[in-house]
């Protein structure tokens, strides 16, 4: 039998712990069938006196992570410190720079310095593997990679942050506000006491990038993404959307285009039908579009200790069992710069909700103006104010009151137009809701 392959681990919180707890409790099922045993032999964290669950006696400590990067006594250093640059990025370079396999869950780090670090990767002969980055515990870099390798890809879409769909799941399913729902998920741990980073779309744009890169074979591009969170998405838009045959989801969407590849995350209505639709809660789902395969939706645990563990673990056996592939699923000097798709450009359906004075001549000036900006209008929902007693004789109110239109397929550009049109007429109270439609 060959020699054991020798893990050394960065980061022993939610990850790390687990992922050394994996290690020991499958030990020997993997060394059936890798032939040869993975050990955990070296760690690092700030705290070396906390309870992580398993016996630290047996294994070397260290207080620098990047001390063990360089460590002599590690074939593989998993990172699971987690940040963009500071530690994580010194310590995973510093592994590379030595000569050792490197596995991360941070997306954050790839999405940033992806594509040097695989490029020093392949200068050193070997391999940056990051399974866990994106999704958790759902394969979708090795499906992307390996799976569908024989695939041209046209889309790849997903619902990459559990914070946000279970914010949305619970506006659907109890009708309650985007703050009260926030704070239940940060009462429940679901979400961060600063909730910026996954509301405001930016985890799920880091993820995205990398996706993105790994599907048209691009250089990663991650300035290149149009990025808009779920905090303005209020009960009425959850009611119309499931009103109109749709459920509002926060996507991750990368699309080759005609122009280019569109990288775009934002509030997206998705046909209730569809798979996608279907993934409720903290859970992630990712659809990849291709040719020969046509649809492929994975679903499954897009975050937890043991969930991520499961991708880590799955990275240290490929390495352990000699498999190379590069980072991208080709070597860095043949990613492509990406063209990028303007979002102006981008093509598809709108749901566009504005809340307009009840009053004559409103709605015909609207619809107008969505004409002026060559938008056809699948259907238009105008709701009467509640208030009887407010009406006027014709039956009007002058109060403001809501109306939906969704748009047949028309450019982004052709919509910010018309709204600015609309807004500009001074027909509405409040500023617009604007919500992309994906088709299926
Ligand atoms: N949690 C998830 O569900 C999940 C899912 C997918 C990907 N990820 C990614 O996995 C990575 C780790 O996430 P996590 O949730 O496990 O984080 P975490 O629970 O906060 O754990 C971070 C660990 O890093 C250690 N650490 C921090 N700074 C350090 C330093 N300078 N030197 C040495 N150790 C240091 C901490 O030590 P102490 O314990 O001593 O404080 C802790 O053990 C991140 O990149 C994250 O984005 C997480």
């Amino acid at each position: 039998m060959s020699h054991d392959f020798r893990v050394g681990i960065a980061g022993l919180g939610t990850v790390g712990a687990s992922a050394v707890r994996m290690l020991v409790r499958q030990d020997e099922q993997l060394t059936a069938r890798l032939g040869r045993r993975v050990r955990v032999t070296a760690v690092t964290a700030r705290d070396r006196a906390r309870d992580r669950g398993f016996d630290l006696a047996a294994l070397t400590w260290f207080d620098d992570p990047v001390a063990l990067a360089r460590s002599g006594d590690i074939d593989c250093f998993v990172e699971l410190i987690g940040g963009e640059d500071g530690a994580a990025l010194e310590a995973v370079t510093a592994a590379l720079e030595t000569g050792k396999h490197v596995v991360t869950a941070n997306k954050a780090l790839l999405a940033r310095h992806g594509v040097t670090l695989a490029a020093l990767a392949e200068k050193k002969g070997v391999s940056l593997a990051f399974e866990a980055s994106v999704a958790g515990g759902i394969p979708v870099i090795k499906t992307l990679r390996e799976a569908l390798g024989g695939n041209s890809v046209s889309r790849v879409y997903g619902i990459l942050n559990g914070t946000c769909n279970y914010i949305l799941s619970r506006m659907e399913a109890e009708g309650l506000s985007f703050d009260d729902c926030l704070k239940d998920a940060q009462r429940l741990g679901y979400a961060e006491a600063d909730p910026t980073f996954d509301v405001g779309g930016f985890d799920t744009a880091h993820k995205l990038a990398i996706l993105t890169s790994l599907a048209f074979g691009t250089e990663i591009d991650a300035e290149a993404i149009y990025v808009e969170g779920i905090s303005s998405i209020s009960p009425i838009d959850i009611r119309m959307a499931d009103e109109l045959g749709y459920r509002i989801k926060l996507l991750g969407v990368a699309e080759r285009t005609k122009t280019g590849i569109e990288q775009r995350v934002h509030p997206t209505m998705v046909p209730k039908s569809s798979a996608i639709a279907q993934v409720m809660g903290v859970t992630n789902a990712v659809t990849i579009d291709a040719d020969a395969v046509r649809e492929v939706t994975l679903v499954g645990p897009g975050a937890g200790g043991d969930a991520t563990a499961s991708a880590v673990v799955a990275d240290i056996c490929d390495l352990a069992a000699g498999g190379a592939v590069p980072a991208f699923g080709v070597p860095v000097g043949a990613l492509r710069k990406p063209e990028r798709a303007a979002m102006r450009m981008h093509t598809g359906g709108y749901y566009v909700r504005l809340t307009a004075y009840d009053r004559p001549g409103a709605a015909a000036s609207i619809v107008t103006r969505m004409a002026e900006a060559d938008i056809s209008l699948e259907s238009i929902v105008q709701h009467r104010s509640e208030d009887a007693a407010q009406r006027d004789p014709s039956g009007r109110s002058g109060a403001p009151v809501p109306v939906v239109l969704i748009t047949y397929a028309t450019t982004e550009a052709a919509i910010r137009r018309a709204v600015d049109k609309v807004i500009g007429d001074g027909h509405v109270a409040e500023a617009p809701q604007v919500i992309r439609i994906e088709r299926e």
